[in-house]
């Protein structure tokens, strides 16, 4: 099963989040298992880019980048070569490693005011 590493986001032991889960699991559903500071506004269905994430490695294990999620991404923040909507990517075999961006964790604290530092 495929490991998800939030290189961004440490947890209490101060190392990054990091989750195993079954190929096929998407990567929001990954951050949400792991706790991990990504939004999701819209709840998954590709109406928002606030789950936007850079992917550093494993990317090309991901699902393909359907029309849809592109035309999502272009009304995003910082987009990025790397970057993708974690609600759309599903993992594959291998592991990967994503940065959160900001847009998605300043929505996750949005949707989450009491996790606020
Ligand atoms: Fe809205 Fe992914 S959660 S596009």
């Amino acid at each position: 099963m495929p490991q998800v590493i939030f290189l961004n986001d440490p947890g209490a032991d101060g190392e990054p989040k990091r989750i195993t889960v079954p190929t096929g699991t998407t990567l929001l559903d990954a951050a949400k298992k792991a706790h991990a500071q990504v939004g999701y506004a819209c709840g998954g269905v590709c109406a928002c880019s606030t789950c936007h994430v850079y992917v550093r490695k494993g990317g090309a294990s991901l699902s393909r980048q359907k029309d849809s999620e592109e035309d999502i991404l272009d009304k995003a923040f910082d987009v990025r070569s790397s970057s993708r909507l974690s609600c759309q990517s599903k993992l594959g075999a291998e592991d990967v490693e994503v940065e959160i961006s900001r847009e998605s964790r300043q929505a996750y604290f949005d949707e989450h005011p009491d996790e606020r530092g």
